[in-house]
């Protein structure tokens, strides 16, 4: 938070010239769902070591959280900056009327397109996380066994309502052929024979949520689950085949314990697929060739990247967390937060005298005094000019 002193050139070196981190004045937070405590607390806890004002919007989906949030915030934050307001999207569309000096917002790319719009008209900058579908190559030489294991619980964690969420499998039929049993056994092994009843196993959110996951069930074949139970919002942990890219499933990010699998013939033609669409928040590789996991990750993009691992990156504070193109703008975590809050100022104190020694600079050019600049501002002297 100090602030950061930079090096000079030799027209600047009797000055002072640092980086200051200021606050930008009223944040925005506007948080989503599916972590209602972390996804909302954290980019807070950024916005205040910063400096900053805050209006926090928690979601009103998670309304157990919400209510919570809006009942102890209060009662520890300074009230005179820091407010948290309810509502819906009608509230949250009169909140971005409003001018805010920096919104940070966790949701959809569809809401994130509104935000960022309502942002414009004041030219607040926008901190957006979204989501995407997030590609998962598997490579025929791995261990089916392994790999299952390692997917099923990136994707069931939360009962897949994760935005960093493996949300499709990109292997070849072979492959697929080995995988289906294993991700079988591990869905056993995780939840038991019957996954309600498992304490294991989150619920989806609310209906509206339940009834767009079960109508995604009816694409393509289920090979593992399918069963859903509407009065309890259960949705069992499962697995689609012969799926068309042309499918719901395949055209909107899942955020539900179902895991299509696509199936490839190559890497090449896998890395194609992935290139075709939108940059997604996430990409997974798994192989046990890393010359493989290595061209996954030099010849596609995306906001994180796992090889053979899935999202155990979002619990390291030494990283940046965030998406790029469609899956977002901008980042967090850890320090990263911190920077996101602040304006970084360029400040450089030159002493009030030693006029004579800055004349050199002014009008008439010669060539004696134009060549003492060039030699003075040293390589940097291109950057003014
Ligand atoms: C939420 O944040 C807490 C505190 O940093 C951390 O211990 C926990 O693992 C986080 N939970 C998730 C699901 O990321
Ligand atoms: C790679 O191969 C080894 C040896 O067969 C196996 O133990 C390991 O699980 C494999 N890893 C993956 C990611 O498939």
């Amino acid at each position: 938070m100090k602030d950061e002193p930079r090096s000079t050139n030799l027209f600047t070196k009797l000055d002072s010239v640092f980086i200051r981190k200021e606050p930008f004045g009223l944040v925005l937070i506007i948080a989503p769902w599916n972590y209602p405590v972390n996804l909302t607390l954290v980019p807070l806890v950024g916005a205040l070591a910063a400096g900053n004002c805050v209006v926090l919007k928690p979601s009103e989906i998670s309304q157990g959280t919400e209510k919570v949030l809006a009942e102890v915030l209060p009662q520890y934050l300074d009230q005179s900056c820091f407010a948290v307001v309810l509502g819906g999207p009608q509230e949250t569309g009169q909140l971005l009327e409003h001018k805010f000096d920096y919104i940070f917002f966790t949701g959809s790319p569809r809401v994130g397109k509104i935000v960022m719009t309502a942002a414009a008209k004041h030219l607040t900058p926008v901190t957006l996380e979204l989501g995407g579908k997030n590609p998962c190559y598997v490579d025929d030489n791995c261990d089916p066994q392994t790999v299952a294991n390692r997917v099923a619980w990136f994707r069931y964690f939360n009962a897949g309502q994760t935005c960093v969420a493996p949300d499709y499998v990109l292997c070849s039929p072979e492959m697929q052929e080995r995988l289906l049993p294993a991700l079988q056994s591990t869905i056993t092994r995780f939840y038991g024979d019957d996954p309600q009843s498992s304490p294991n196993l989150g619920r989806i959110i609310n209906q509206k949520q339940f009834q767009r996951l079960r109508a995604l069930l009816g694409c393509g074949r289920v090979a593992i689950g399918g069963q859903s139970d509407e009065s309890d919002r259960y949705i069992a942990p499962t697995v689609l085949v012969d799926v068309q890219e042309t499918e719901p499933v395949m055209q909107e990010e899942i955020f539900g314990p179902i895991l299509p699998i696509v199936n490839v013939r190559s890497v090449d033609e896998a890395i194609e697929f992935i290139n075709r669409r939108e940059k997604p928040l996430a990409l997974y590789a798994f192989s046990n060739s890393s010359q493989v996991v290595n061209q996954m990750l030099e010849r596609t993009s995306s906001g994180s990247f796992g090889g053979n691992e899935g999202f155990t990156y979002t619990t390291l504070l030494s990283v940046p967390f965030g998406g790029v193109g469609h899956s977002g703008m901008g980042q967090y975590h850890g320090k990263f937060t911190f920077d996101t809050f602040s304006h970084h100022r360029t400040c450089l104190l030159a002493p009030s005298g030693l006029e004579k020694l800055k004349e050199i600079r002014y009008p008439p050019y010669t060539d004696w005094n134009q060549q003492l600049l060039s030699w003075g501002m040293g390589s940097q002297s291109c950057t003014l000019l």
